[in-house]
């Protein structure tokens, strides 16, 4: 199962993947290629860290979501790949119809809560000023209406009086190391 990785920045669980198939984790999973839209995204590095080309490309002309020239850059560069699973790792844009199209039912996000509850930007800062006790990650195929698409699998973080955002931020990021890694490596064994 080939993957391609999006991602726009530290790259926390693009690593958590390459490293599940570095110990032999991720099933019949393998990762060609990493693309990111910021030049500078840690994510990069782990190109050199992991041998699997790690490559900035460009997303202009928008700001917030992927569509004329730059969704289609990221549509050729991407069909070139042959990719059977689109990973998004914190890949901070909208995707619309034309990419959504021509990878249909291969692209795959993950989200910081158990949706569908704070869908959007800063799902963790959501969760925590509403003050929930339980929260966690999702792992959901993306269709057009942003975190609305099916849910593969969620883990369940749950808020301790004692905890900060801080360590619940860390918290769900652990467990979302945890998470994706194993979809994807159940993904792989169901593809055959
Ligand atoms: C992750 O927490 C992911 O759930 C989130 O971005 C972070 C990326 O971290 N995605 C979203 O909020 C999408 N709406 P990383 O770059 O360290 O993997």
């Amino acid at each position: 199962m080939r993957i391609v990785i999006l991602g726009s920045g530290k790259g926390s669980n693009a690593k958590a993947i390459l490293q599940a198939q570095k110990e032999n984790q991720l099933g019949r999973g393998k990762v060609v290629q990493i693309f990111t839209d910021q030049p500078e995204a840690g994510i990069l590095a782990l190109g050199t860290d992991y041998d699997v080309p790690a490559t900035f490309l460009d997303p202009a002309p928008f700001r917030t979501k992927l569509e004329g020239e730059g969704e289609a850059r990221y549509i050729d560069a991407i069909q070139a790949c042959a990719p059977n699973v689109i990973v998004l790792a914190g890949f901070m844009r909208v995707l619309k119809p034309g990419f959504l199209n021509a990878f249909a039912g291969k692209i795959i996000n993950l989200h910081p809560s158990l949706l569908p509850s704070f869908p959007g930007l800063d799902g963790i800062g959501q969760a925590w000023r509403r003050g929930v006790k339980v929260t966690g990650c999702t792992v959901h195929y993306v269709t057009p209406e942003v975190d609305e698409g099916p849910i593969i699998d969620q883990a369940v973080v749950r808020v301790e009086p004692a905890d900060t955002l801080d360590t619940l931020a860390k918290k769900i990021h652990a467990a979302e190391h945890a998470l994706l890694p194993a979809v994807l490596a159940r993904l792989s064994e169901s593809q055959g």
